[in-house]
């Protein structure tokens, strides 16, 4: 199957050449276009390739987390679970994804409004700017191959309901959506149902414990202003000492799941392939603040995410 030569050594050179300036968006329409015709299935490609609005969401950072799980999910139908405006969908279709469908309990399908991951922030904020195209208008322009709900994943298991015989998903991916899920074992049971029964689920977590768990200026320490009180009350860890007030978004966006729980609530459905625990306390992290908050481990502080890959377990 000509699909298959795709691992080839010439196929390769190609994707490494590009990769590292796929992620920054430093590439041409000519090399996405190559890139996609040789990456999707001979005979399923979309006829009129929306080639502008592929370049201009690997230029906007789109295409770092599908290139990242890019050997995963080619030939398969890709369910994205907390989407945001689903642009990453451009990316996997692109790499080569039959079909992506994302789903956002925020997603707003007529407003065009993403953060550029490629510009620098502004007082430590990341810039949301038009990406050119609203999701309904890239939903129209991928052909049916994209679709972006907003919802959640009980909305697609009742649709799936009302229709048995659609296809289930070959990978479902959650980037960044863990952490924000106050039914992390409800979703992650949905995602199972959903899921073809050798599919995937890969996710990267980030750790609430973290020196950037709380999600809250300053996100780097290049941002920290030490001066600054409304940084210095999350950062460096304060921000597990920080008592939030009713309606924060520490209570009501961030579930502050522990990783051996996160871990535990994986398994109750899905065999762990990878756990990757990737360590970074951005050379932050002291003996000193370590006795500060004597309830949690070196791990459990130095850890700023988890990359998992996760098969569905039998029966
Ligand atoms: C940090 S954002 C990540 C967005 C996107 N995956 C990315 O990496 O750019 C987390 C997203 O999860 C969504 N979300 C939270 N709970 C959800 C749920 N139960 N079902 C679907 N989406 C949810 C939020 O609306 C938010 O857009």
């Amino acid at each position: 199957m000509v699909y298959f030569e795709m691992t080839a050594p010439e196929l390769d050179k190609t994707l490494k050449d590009i990769g590292k300036r796929l992620s920054k968006g430093d590439v041409t329409e000519a090399e996405i276009v190559k890139l996609y015709r040789r990456l999707c299935i001979p005979g399923e490609e979309i006829a009129d390739f929306p080639a502008r609005i592929a370049l201009r969401s690997a230029q906007f950072g789109y295409f770092r987390w599908p290139w990242k799980i890019r050997n995963y999910y080619r030939g398969k139908r890709v369910l994205d679970v907390g989407c945001g405006q689903g642009t990453d969908g451009i990316g996997f279709v692109t790499l080569g994804a039959t079909t992506y469908c994302g789903v956002d309990a925020g997603a707003k399908l007529d407003i065009d409004k993403v953060k550029n991951k490629n510009v620098p922030r502004v007082d430590g904020v990341t810039q949301r700017t038009g990406l050119g195209w609203t999701p309904n208008e890239i939903m129209a322009a991928f052909g049916g191959r994209i679709s972006i709900v907003r919802g959640v994943t009980t909305d697609l298991l009742a649709e799936h309901a009302r229709q048995p015989d659609s296809p289930k998903f070959g990978v479902v991916a959650l980037h960044t959506v863990t952490e924000h899920l106050m039914d992390l074992k409800g979703v992650l049971s949905e995602c199972r149902a959903l899921m073809e029964d050798d599919g995937n689920l890969i996710f990267l977590h980030d750790n609430f414990y973290s020196w950037k768990g709380h999600h809250m200026i300053p996100k780097s320490v290049n941002d920290l202003d030490e001066s600054n009180p409304e940084h210095m009350q999350y950062a460096d860890w304060n921000h597990l000492i920080f008592d939030p007030p009713p309606g924060h978004y520490f209570t009501r966006a961030l579930n502050k799941i522990r990783l051996d729980d996160l871990r535990a609530v994986t398994a109750q459905f899905f065999d762990i392939e990878i756990w990757d625990e990737i360590v970074n306390d951005f050379g932050r992290l002291t003996d000193e603040i370590l006795a500060r908050h004597p309830d949690y481990s070196r791990r459990d502080l130095s850890v700023s995410n988890v990359f998992c890959v996760a098969r569905p377990k039998a029966g």
